[in-house]
């Protein structure tokens, strides 16, 4: 449709129309009994039929021919037949489900995460689906949130990249494009920097740390061209997110330029009642309406309120207008005015879901977010060895992580079933050994399956012959770690520890045979210092999704040599979060070796994480040279060339994870002790080396400086390129 014709229809819309127009309900109110609906949830929150049949868009329902038939339903109850947008949160996958985020930001390839987005979106626009509430580009330094395995890690740098890629992957260039659906970039702003690591508690950042830190990705993906964007459940300057109009009009709207459609988070504006910063639900709709957010996530806030305030001239009409045009124009640039279905086509769904390709990828993306953290040379396995796999996540189909309920565990791969096609039975066993959590830990008010129960005698009976398979083997393999619904919305945790059980079931299994590789799941760091002390080996696989059980015998044999490396620092205990490598110096540093007492230091722990931002081991050793530099100055035009040469020093192919850093050595603001500027992945055979160039120019040199405007400033800058945040590999350069 011509954007004049948009127009014309907007003119031609009632006022009730286009509030509608602004309100989203679940797909459940439309695929059950509609009566029971309207009597049952929908009237507790004050939905009407009209409302029910005129709202503009729908989250979490799919399937193709559900879809076709709901819009086609829907579509006749319009007065003026307005396609319904059908949104979900497809977030690492659909039926394929990649691996979580926080593991794919450890594959440090953002365009392997575009190939995965554009897979994901194949899957659900076959599905009937127009929008996917992804990618999460929120920042997170503090392991006790949940969320944290929802993004990419802890850097600004690596979370852009990511950002634009995921996106680009998801939509391409073109919304009408067949097997592409829109992005919705979340949650804004700087969710991930809730106090204490508390979901949904306050955020309490300087505008410079917001600026510097948490505001980048979200730009990065705005720039790649994000459709829609979501506001974020948390206060910035003490005002709600969704209510916030410095935060939405001045930054996302004036300063980014983002001219797409906001969509609250669910229920996001009614909460700021709870928040106390409205006065009530009309008060909360003025507010949000006023911050320019367009759509009202799963509550009657707008439909109930908004056309009752224009009519007492409490709010101007025109506001609804800018709202109701952006999201029609929504539905135009995804071309449903002309072809309400968009792909949604049933035979396609079937061929897509699971297919092999896809399979594939996932099997790719898996073992590229592998991240070797100790090995003292037990792997690759020696396959001719007695082998024992004891552990819960021995053959364990709850690999998926959160926010991929459009997937099916029992798709997953499990370590014994890719084992047993590559381990010779002779010589292999296989024990669960423990459940994943205790009797004590309880997970409430969860949906899904809550965890079973297991009396004294069942425990008593796997740790049995758990023990016994530890104590035949020559080595035993422990796949181990967090349950799933222990990490993801809601399930921040004080103690970010291996379930007790598994721990108890460690130290016994060390008892009978202290060649131990464990293989950790989870969803966030966590405080190693027990198992970093006691292994011989840990892989960390995060979850790692539809392929990840074939794709860990594939590491731990050898067949893959890991590449991963940490997008987010493992506290040396949770007493140390929030933690990332980006610090600022303090007045005080406490540098290696420093015996004085007054230095920013803990009189008993280490500052140092447990293992950094950017760490990473290798089946095989790489040698990177000293930084050189093609120039030792340039001016605000120049560029310089850092060049380091990166030989692969061991027996073994491997890729390695070049990372560029660089130091401002002295700024009227204080700056990081170093930032993350560019990484490159090689790829290297034994004994062969390949020189790797970064460019440098002002651009890469710029911060929010004094008097708060965004530039660089003349001095001397401190290069530095390593395979970790640790790297201090160094050479010196002044810009003019
Ligand atoms: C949730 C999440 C958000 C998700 C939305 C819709 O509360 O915060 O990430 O996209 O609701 O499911």
């Amino acid at each position: 449709m011509k954007q004049t014709d948009l127009e014309k229809l907007l003119a031609d819309m009632s006022l009730k129309e286009k509030v509608d127009q602004m309100l989203q309900l679940s797909g459940a109110f439309y695929l059950g009994d509609e009566n029971s609906v309207l009597t049952g949830p929908a009237n507790d929150m004050g939905i009407g039929k009209e409302d029910l049949e005129m709202a503009g868009s729908i989250l979490g329902a799919a399937g193709a021919d559900t879809m076709k038939k709901l819009q086609d339903d829907y579509m006749a109850k319009q007065p003026h037949h307005i396609p319904m947008l059908f949104m979900m949160d497809v977030i690492h996958g659909m039926k394929t489900i990649f691996p979580a985020p926080l593991a794919q930001g450890a594959t440090f390839d953002p365009e392997l995460s575009g190939e995965c987005a554009s897979a994901a979106a194949k899957e659900a626009s076959a599905a009937g689906l127009h929008v996917t509430f992804s990618p999460m580009v929120d920042l997170v330094r503090d392991a006790r949130w949940g969320r944290v395995v929802e993004s990419t890690g802890e850097d600004p740098y690596l979370n852009s990249r990511f950002s634009e890629a995921i996106v680009k992957g998801f939509q391409g260039d073109d919304l009408k494009t067949p097997g592409k659906v829109a992005s919705c970039i979340k949650h804004f702003a700087g969710y991930g920097g809730a106090v204490a690591g508390r979901d949904y508690n306050t955020v309490e950042l300087s505008e410079h740390t917001f600026r510097e830190f948490y505001l980048p990705a979200y730009k990065a993906g705005i720039d790649a061209g994000a459709a829609m964007v979501m506001t974020s459940f948390n206060t910035i300057n003490g005002v709600p997110a969704s209510t916030n109009k410095w935060l939405m009009r001045d930054i996302l709207r004036g300063e980014m330029g983002f001219d797409g459609v906001l969509i609250s988070d669910f229920a996001a504006i009614l909460e700021t009642v709870a928040h106390r910063s409205s006065k009530d639900a009309a008060d909360a709709a003025k507010k949000a309406l006023e911050a320019g957010v367009d759509i009202d996530m799963m509550t009657s806030v707008y439909a109930a309120n908004l056309c009752r305030l224009v009519e007492e001239g409490e709010v101007d009409e025109h506001l609804i207008d800018e709202c109701c045009l952006r999201i029609l124009e929504l539905k135009n640039k995804l071309g449903l005015f002309e072809n309400p279905y968009k792909d949604a086509d049933a035979e396609k769904e079937k061929a897509y879901n699971l297919c092999p390709e896809h399979r594939a990828l996932a099997k790719k993306a898996a073992e590229e977010s592998f991240v070797l953290l100790k090995n003292d040379g037990v792997l690759p396995l020696d396959t001719a060895k007695k082998i024992a796999f004891v552990g819960p996540y021995t053959n364990n189909h709850e690999i998926k992580s959160s926010w991929s309920f459009t997937g099916d565990s029992k798709d997953c791969v499990t370590i014994q079933e890719a084992a047993e096609k590559v381990f010779d039975a002779s010589r292999t066993t296989y024990a669960e050994g423990c459940p994943v959590i205790g009797n004590d830990v309880e997970l409430i008010g969860f949906t899904e399956t809550t965890p079973k129960k297991y009396s004294e005698e069942e425990l008593a009976a796997m740790e049995q012959s758990a023990l016994q398979a530890a104590k035949e083997a020559d080595l035993v393999v422990m796949p181990m770690g967090e349950h799933y619904l222990q990490s993801g919305e809601a399930t921040s945790r004080a103690m970010i520890d291996v379930p007790e059980i598994q721990m108890e079931l460690f130290r016994k299994v060390l008892a009978v045979n202290p060649n131990v590789v464990v293989v950790l799941f989870n969803g966030r760091p966590l405080d190693l210092r027990e198992i970093s002390a006691k292994a011989k080996a840990i892989l960390e696989v995060w979850f790692p999704g539809t392929e990840g059980g074939s794709a860990v015998v594939d590491v731990l044999t050898g067949k893959k040599n890991p590449s991963g490396h940490l997008p987010m620092s493992f506290p040396y205990c949770v007493g140390q979060a929030p933690v990332s490598y980006n610090e600022y110096s303090t007045g005080r540093p406490n540098l290696p070796g420093m015996k004085e007492r007054f230095r920013s230091k803990y009189l008993d722990i280490p500052n140092a994480p447990l293992y950094p931002f950017g760490y990473g081991l290798s089946y095989t050793t790489f040698a990177v040279s000293d930084v050189v530099l093609d120039q030792n100055e340039m001016d605000k035009n120049g560029r310089i060339a850092a060049k380091v040469t990166v030989k692969n020093t061991g027996d073994a192919a491997g890729c390695e994870v070049v990372q560029l850093y660089i130091r401002d050595d002295y700024s009227d603001v204080v700056r990081p002790v170093k930032e993350l500027k560019g990484f490159r992945k090689v790829e290297l055979a034994p004994g062969e080396e390949q020189e790797v160039t970064f460019y440098i120019t002002e651009e890469d040199l710029r911060y929010y400086r004094l008097d708060g405007t965004f530039g660089s400033e003349p001095g001397t800058f401190t290069v530095m390129i390593g395979n970790s945040s640790t790297t201090e590999n160094s050479a010196v350069f002044t810009l003019k």
